[in-house]
């Protein structure tokens, strides 16, 4: 068994439970009365504490701040039917995390400090998470190098936080996006699998310009040719090309992503066949123009399932089917989100319910 872990706590005595419309809940803007934070420090981690959400005070020289040593993760808690919190698929991000870690030469985090500080943040913030339709408790693990040191090399301290925030989906609306031909993401060998802050940074000023355009996202190609499509950067991405479900394989340039990872065992037990490989973007153009490509989305844990309505390429935007037609992304959406609520059995054991 699992030893319990000595987690420090002190509670606010100001909650803004109260002064929170929980009718407005843009994304990542609002968060919970408290965080949890650990400190990795001569080879290990310690003051494992849960303390008011609010400012880390750091050296200006910190090497996250300079050279990037910094990831991230994004899992969600819902609320069910009894009241209950149930957190999905943790393990996943958890594993998720520490692969992201390595690759960036950074402390791995200990599973049951991974958990135990979820379970305790979560249990003390636990009106915080909502119980409307769609609505969630994000949880964000973020782990950053805090040598204040300015030489080039890997940290020998690191400072892991969970925040929570409760939220709707990331996106409202169905995404027009494009196909981004010139700017690359990831790179063969890079880091694209982790989920390091310097791949959203870079992503940032081929975004605005796509955002100048009309576009809300991109869909990122491969650095080569720009030839097959990656993933969206916020998200991976679903294709259904003549009734079956078709997603880019993850590669090293691709996340791994959990909510892709879900859809696609939820479809193969469904009997829809699904097919992970490099997929063209002159697959997914004919089979837009030919009508084989009958829908599109975007998966992720910000983002859910959302679908994507049109898609632009080299000048042209092509339109996809209505959104409300779309019986197989439709289907799985909802069995998703059954399960995650606690409104259908869950029968692959995702659910941490605490
Ligand atoms: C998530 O889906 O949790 C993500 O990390 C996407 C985020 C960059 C908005």
């Amino acid at each position: 068994m699992t030893e319990t872990l000595d987690i420090r706590i002190t509670k606010t005595d100001q909650t803004r439970l109260t002064v929170t419309d929980f009718s407005q809940l843009p994304f990542g803007k609002v968060f919970t009365d408290h965080m949890f934070t650990a400190d990795y420090e001569d080879g290990e981690w310690k003051n494992l504490q849960i303390l008011p959400y609010g400012p880390i005070p750091m050296s200006p020289a910190i090497s996250a701040l300079h050279y990037g040593q910094a990831i991230f993760e994004g899992l969600k808690a819902y609320r069910q039917p009894d009241g209950k919190i149930s957190v999905f698929r943790a393990n996943k991000n958890f594993e998720r995390f520490n692969k992201s870690a390595e690759r960036m030469s950074m402390a791995t985090i200990p599973e049951e400090i991974f958990m135990q500080g979820l379970a305790s943040l979560i249990s003390i913030d636990e009106k915080w998470v909502p119980n409307q339709e769609d609505y969630a408790l994000y949880i964000r693990p973020v782990m950053f190098a805090t040598d204040p040191y300015l030489g080039v090399r890997a940290s020998d301290t690191y400072k892991f936080a969970l925040l929570t925030t409760p939220t709707g989906p990331y996106y409202s609306s169905a995404l027009k996006v494009k196909i981004e031909t010139e700017f690359t993401r990831a790179d063969e060998g890079g880091v694209g699998f982790a989920k390091t802050a310097g791949n959203y940074a870079r992503s940032l000023y081929p975004f605005e310009q796509a955002r100048k355009e009309g576009f809300d996202q991109l869909i990122w190609t491969d650095s080569i040719a720009h030839e097959y499509i990656e993933e969206a950067g916020t998200a991976n991405l679903i294709f259904v090309i003549n009734g079956k479900l078709v997603t880019p394989s993850v590669r090293s340039t691709v996340l791994d992503g959990v909510t892709r990872d879900t859809i696609i065992k939820l479809a193969t037990a469904s009997g829809i066949e699904v097919e992970e490989r490099r997929v063209s973007v002159k697959e997914v153009i004919e089979g837009i123009q030919n009508g084989s490509l009958t829908e599109a989305f975007a998966a992720g844990t910000a983002a859910t399932v959302t679908h994507v309505g049109q898609i632009g390429y080299k000048g042209e935007v092509y339109q996809l089917t209505d959104p409300s037609t779309r019986s197989i992304s439709n289907g799985i959406a909802k069995q998703l989100n059954d399960i995650r609520y606690g409104l259908a059995p869950d029968e692959f054991g995702w659910n941490w319910v605490l």
